[in-house]
Formats: structure tokens, sequence, C-alpha cells
């Protein structure tokens, strides 16, 4: 069996997501590849020693850079903050690595632009984990639409609700806390939350002509984890956008950190002239589907348990209605990226896939600021 060897930079949240999936793939999936956790990066030796020991990684580094030099490394995998994911991609590449970067891919549209100008032209296969479009409702979701099943779609409505910063006395900055930090993060929910919601959206119901958003920063100060000083707060802690799809529906999203109650309530509905669809990360497992041209006196919202083996990726599963969670996202991404190496189709979303969002997410954050219709560019 062929083997990739994966050196993985960042050993946090998303560092534990991928090497789960990297650890698992191989068992649920039939692949010609064998994943390997070759090397772990981390600025701090022993906490890279000590994640390598639990997750079974060969060797560390504690320079991305010396990570990327090295010639037995075949896959980059970047689970660092927004603000470095550029310079390690860009560095990989030119190195001729496989690239699999965390989203949002940069921290605006034009350096995303850059990013993916640079991996196209060393020619590397390239993608960005939104994994979302891989939890099989979602997937099935994309099915049903792809067959017709909705007919014209009108509206398309998501949310993706949190309430982990409403205490002003949470600092910004550092470990955990770089996502208020606009200097590392980029933006606030925009990038963060709605990023996905919009990289879903664009999936399922094609690209957005135009935005207009209102966003806010309700705590306009916080003290800085790294400079140790009270700094103005330079992220949107809420953002709600309306859009216009190039098919002619309808946009309408809200994400935000301060709604009292909500973890990580992402969810969306789409609605068609033949059907509507809706769907809830809480319930991961559920494809809410009405269907108008079921019998009228028995007509109502469907609750699908897309555990069943003629769902997405559920045949490589336990048995129908056995349900999988957040993490087999991740699973299901890294499988289509092998599958991809190995068809040479390229598993999506690529980077330049993920500019799309990367540019919506440029025309809200302007919109944000002077409550004005912006077009979305094209690249
Ligand atoms: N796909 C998703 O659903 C999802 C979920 C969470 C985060 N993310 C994205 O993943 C990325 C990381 O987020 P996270 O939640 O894992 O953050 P985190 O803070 O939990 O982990 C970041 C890690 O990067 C390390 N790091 C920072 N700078 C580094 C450097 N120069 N060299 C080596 N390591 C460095 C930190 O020490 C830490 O281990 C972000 O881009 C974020 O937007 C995506």
């Amino acid at each position: 069996m062929k083997t990739l060897n994966v050196g993985l930079v960042g050993y946090g949240f998303m560092g534990k997501a991928h090497s789960n999936a990297f650890a698992q793939v191989n068992h649920f999936f039939n692949l010609e590849h064998q994943v390997k956790l070759k090397s772990v990066c981390g600025r701090t030796k022993e906490k890279a020693e000590t994640f390598a020991k639990s997750w079974g990684y060969e060797s560390t580094e504690t320079d991305w850079r010396e990570l990327i030099k090295r010639t037995d490394i075949d896959i980059i995998d970047i689970c660092t903050p927004n603000d470095s994911h550029a310079e390690i991609a860009e560095a990989a590449a030119k190195a001729g690595k496989m690239i699999l970067c965390e989203k949002p891919l940069a921290l605006n549209g034009a350096q995303g632009m850059e990013m993916v100008k640079t991996v196209e032209k060393a020619g590397v296969p390239n993608m960005v984990w939104y994994n979302y479009r891989r939890i099989p409702a979602v997937t099935f979701a994309k099915q049903l639409i792809d067959e017709g099943r909705l007919g014209r779609i009108f509206h398309y409505r998501a949310k993706f609700l949190q309430d982990w910063t409403i205490n002003p006395d949470l600092p910004q900055g550092g470990a955990a806390l770089w996502r208020l930090d606009v200097g590392a993060a980029g933006s606030g929910v925009t990038g963060d939350l709605l990023a996905h919601c919009i990289d879903t959206a664009l999936w399922l119901n094609g690209d957005m002509k135009n935005v207009t958003a209102i966003t806010e920063t309700f705590v306009k100060e916080r003290m800085h984890n790294l400079t140790g000083k009270v700094e103005k707060v330079g992220i949107d802690d809420a953002c709600s956008f309306l859009s216009v799809f190039d098919n002619g529906s309808l946009g309408n999203f809200e994400s935000t950190r301060y709604a009292r109650g909500h973890k990580a309530l992402y969810t969306f509905e789409i609605n068609g002239e033949n059907a509507s669809i809706s769907w809830d990360l809480h319930d991961l497992h559920r494809l809410q589907w009405f269907d108008h041209n079921d019998q009228g006196n028995l007509r109502g919202w469907r609750s699908i348990h897309v555990t069943d083996s003629d769902h997405p990726y559920m045949k490589q599963w336990w048995v129908p209605g056995l349900s999988i969670g957040y993490e087999h996202s991740f699973i299901h991404q890294v499988a289509d990226f092998i599958q991809g190496v190995e068809t040479g189709k390229p598993a999506y979303p690529t980077f330049r896939d993920a500019q799309r969002t990367q540019r919506v997410c440029d025309a809200v954050l302007t919109s944000g600021k002077d409550h004005q219709w912006h077009n979305v560019a094209k690249d």
C-alpha cells in the first residue's frame, strides 16, 4: 500500500479533529493510500511531544518551516489561527506539498487570491476544511437539490449562533482567544461562523450577486493577552446580512456570539417551488423535508433520519438507524481528498472554491461599515 505522510501544524481543537480523521480514515474507507501521522508541529516542544505521543505521531517539529523542508512529508495540514494560513500554505505549495488548510482560507479576498494563484501555479492538490458539507444529511440535501426536486429556489436562510463572548471581562488574543483579536482572526463571526454558512450556501444554491449587512461590536474594548493592555476590539461580534443569489433567490444570514443559550446552533432552510429542506447541527442526522407533490391530505414535514446505507457516506459506518457525529465529517473529508488524489478529480472545496466564500465575507464586512449593497467580486 502507498503511504501519504501527514505533517500537522497546530495541535489545538482542529489539530485533534484532523488527527482523529487521519487515524480513522483507513479503517472505514477503501483507499489505495495509507495515511501516516508522520510529524506534528507546535511552538512548544514539550506540548508537541505530549500531543505526538497521545495521537501516535512519529516525530515533532517546533518550526513549520522545518516541517515543510522535510522530504518525508507529503501533506501539510494547517490548523493554526487565520493570520498564518497564507504564509504556511504558500511555503508548502512552493515545496511541492499537498495542502489541507483550515477555514477561512485567508484574512481577506486579496490574500486568498494570492494563495489560490500559488497553489495552482505549483499544481499541488489542495483543499479547505469546510467540513459541514460532509455531514451526511447536508450532503443528502445537495443530492436532492441537484436532482431538481425543489424546483426553482426562492429563499435560503441560515444562522450560526453562539453565546461565549458576552462577558466583557473576557480578554482578547493569544491561545484560544485569538478569535477575538482582529489581527489574528481577520474578522469576527463573519469569517469564523458565517463563512461556514456561506460555504454551504454557495455549494447548495450557487454564487451570490450582492449583499447588504449590519455588523455590531457589543464590547468595544478588551484586555489583550499578548500586550497586557486594554485595546479596541476590531472584530464583528454579530452580523446579519441579506443577499441575492445568481439564481434569483434571496438569502438571509445571521450570526452572533451573543445569543444566550446557543452554543453552536447552525441551521439552514431552503424553500423551493416544489419542496423545502431544513437542517439543524444540533440534530445533525435529521433532514427535514416538505414535498408539495405528496398526496394533499398526507402532506407535512418529514423528518428523515439520514442513517441508511443508501444515504451519503453511511454505508461505510454501522447498521441503519445508528448515528455518527461531528468528527465523522472530517473523516469523510480526508477520504474524499485522498480519493481525489487517487483519481485525479480534485475534492472540493479547493482553495479556489473557498475563495468564493472569502469574497462574500469581504462584501459583507464592507457593507457592515456603510450599510449599502455591495457586489460580490468574482475572481
Ligand atoms: N472546520 C471547522 O469547523 C473549524 C472549527 C474550529 C476552528 N477552525 C479553524 O481552524 C483553525 C485553528 O482553530 P482552532 O480552533 O483549532 O484553534 P486553537 O487555538 O484551538 O489551535 C490553534 C493551534 O495553533 C497553534 N499555533 C499558533 N501559531 C502557530 C505557529 N506559528 N506554529 C505552530 N503552531 C501554531 C497553537 O499553539 C494551537 O495549538 C482556524 O483557522 C479556525 O478558523 C475550523
